[in-house]
């Protein structure tokens, strides 16, 4: 019998873990794979590693604007999967030692909840004071569009090219799907994206939607909104895919890319009385489910899939069972990156979604154009910083939201969750000395804009 046990070690099972050891409890975590779950082996990390080999390739293709004589001579598949899986190795090897630094228990296996505070796996049954569920996701399909892994592909398959394909077609225009598109095309790849919505990255503000599909077009990727793909099938060059209304689509490869499921299906908890829907473990704002004792983070449970918000829920959990009192986590205040090129970043509310929880009278937008900001021009990325702000009364008022877009726009993240999570005004950022030339220099001068003080702008 240990304090806890925890079934699924990937980014919110293993936060949870070392969070739980380091406040003295006894952990056991199980895992069926390996230590780091979909984020470390399939996800965030070997993604954003490809996408670094591609801003290398577009450097070099696009050395001359500088005055720098390069070539691109063409990209090795097998040592660009190598160099990702140098980063993932080095990473699962530093995680496994801190795992096993702190005390923690692994398991290795398929784990199952068999009671309210027991998981079996291979027969052997381990028993916590609680259990806490992070199975995690996996790629969800689409009925009728059989994955075969060589030309009809998920991420998973996506990330281990052997070879590249000629012409791509990318089902879905969510993060994944921008992020491989992107990604595709500065490899050389013809892309093509087939997205049912009518923009892509749906969840973002509006006008991060447009400034990402002018790029995406500006850099020759195909974006078609507003169409929805209704069958593919793999034929002997490679794959033909049909779009409602009849339209057919023909490629070398298709990825699907229409989301992620949680994986709870045949895991025990339906059994045990854990309250679900749609397959998502449902949880109170502790990320504790109904059944006693049992508690839920990351992937599996409704909200935004990333990975830091897995971590943060794991280390929530743990310090509930440990008797802290922890804060509640504010899913607006959790930042959202997509990798692409360019990169589109954000956190807190969109215009249209303060527009309907404050009233249209009381928002104020302010666009702040990264034509302005040197460090922008000197990396030739073109892009912007619009900050939504919620009025109250004469010129105050905090901001609730902030949208980035531009090539290496995803770091400035970490100032707007601040200013967010601070409920900063204006006013109170506006003051603030940002270095010279960087890009949070956008920042700092679309805060001083906000305030009724633009540096650079024409009056
Ligand atoms: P997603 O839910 O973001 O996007 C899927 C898209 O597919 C939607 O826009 C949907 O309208 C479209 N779609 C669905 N069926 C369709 C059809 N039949 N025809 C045309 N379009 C169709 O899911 P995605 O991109 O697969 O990502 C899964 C999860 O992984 C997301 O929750 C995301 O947050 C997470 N993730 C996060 C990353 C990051 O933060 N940088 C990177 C990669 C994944």
């Amino acid at each position: 019998m240990v304090d806890v046990v925890i079934l699924g070690a990937g980014s919110g099972g293993y936060a949870c873990a070392l969070r739980a050891a380091q406040l003295g409890l006894t952990v056991t975590l199980v895992e069926a794979d390996r230590l780091g779950g979909t984020c470390l082996h399939v996800g965030c990390i070997p993604t954003k590693a490809l996408l670094h080999a591609a801003e290398v390739a577009d450097a070099a293709r696009e050395s001359e604007q500088y005055g720098v004589r390069a070539t691109l001579d063409g990209i090795d598949p097998d040592r660009v999967v190598a160099y990702a899986d140098g980063v993932v190795n080095k990473l699962h090897k530093g995680l496994t030692g801190l795992i096993k630094s702190r005390g923690i228990t692994v398991v290795q296996g398929a784990g199952r909840l068999t009671g309210p505070r027991e998981v079996t796996v291979d027969g052997t049954v381990y028993r916590g004071d609680h259990v806490v569920l992070a199975t995690g996701s996996e790629p969800r399909l689409l009925p009728g569009i059989e994955v075969d892994g060589e030309r009809i592909l998920t991420s998973d398959h996506a990330l281990r090219p052997e070879r590249l394909p000629g012409s791509a077609i990318v089902l879905g225009g969510g993060v994944i799907g921008c992020e491989f598109a992107s990604l595709w095309r500065s490899f050389g790849v013809e892309v093509t994206i087939v997205e049912a919505l009518s923009r892509l990255v749906a969840g973002e503000d509006e006008a991060s939607s447009a400034a990402l599909q002018r790029a995406f077009r500006k850099r020759g990727i195909d974006v078609r909104t507003g169409a929805a793909v209704e069958g593919a099938k793999a034929t002997d060059t490679g794959v033909e895919v049909t779009l409602a209304g009849g339209d057919t689509l023909t490629s070398d490869v298709l990825l699907v890319a229409v989301g992620r499921g949680p994986r709870t299906a045949g895991l025990g908890y339906e059994e045990q009385g854990v309250a679900m829907e749609r397959g998502f473990v449902l949880t109170d704002e502790r990320c504790a489910t109904n059944v006693e004792g049992v508690w839920a983070v990351g992937d599996i449970t409704p909200g935004l899939q990333l990975a830091h918000r897995g971590f943060q829920q794991g280390i929530l959990v743990a310090e509930h069972i440990a008797g802290l009192a922890p804060r509640p986590i504010d899913e607006r205040g959790i930042p959202r990156v997509t990798y692409s090129r360019p990169e589109v970043a954000s956190v807190g509310l969109t215009e249209a979604q303060a527009v309907e929880e404050y009233g249209a009278d009381a928002v104020q937008t302010l666009v702040y154009d990264l034509a302005g900001n040197g460090r922008s021009q000197i990396r030739k990325t073109q892009g912007s910083v619009k900050l939504v702000r919620r009025l109250e009364g004469e010129g105050a008022g905090p901001v609730v939201g902030i949208h980035l877009v531009g090539d290496g726009v995803g770091e400035l993240i970490g100032e707007a969750q601040l200013i967010y999570g601070w409920e900063a005004h204006p006013d109170d950022v506006a003051p603030l000395v940002h270095a010279h030339p960087t890009q949070h220099e956008a920042l700092g001068e679309a805060h001083l804009a906000l305030a009724g003080k633009p540096l650079h702008a024409h009056s």
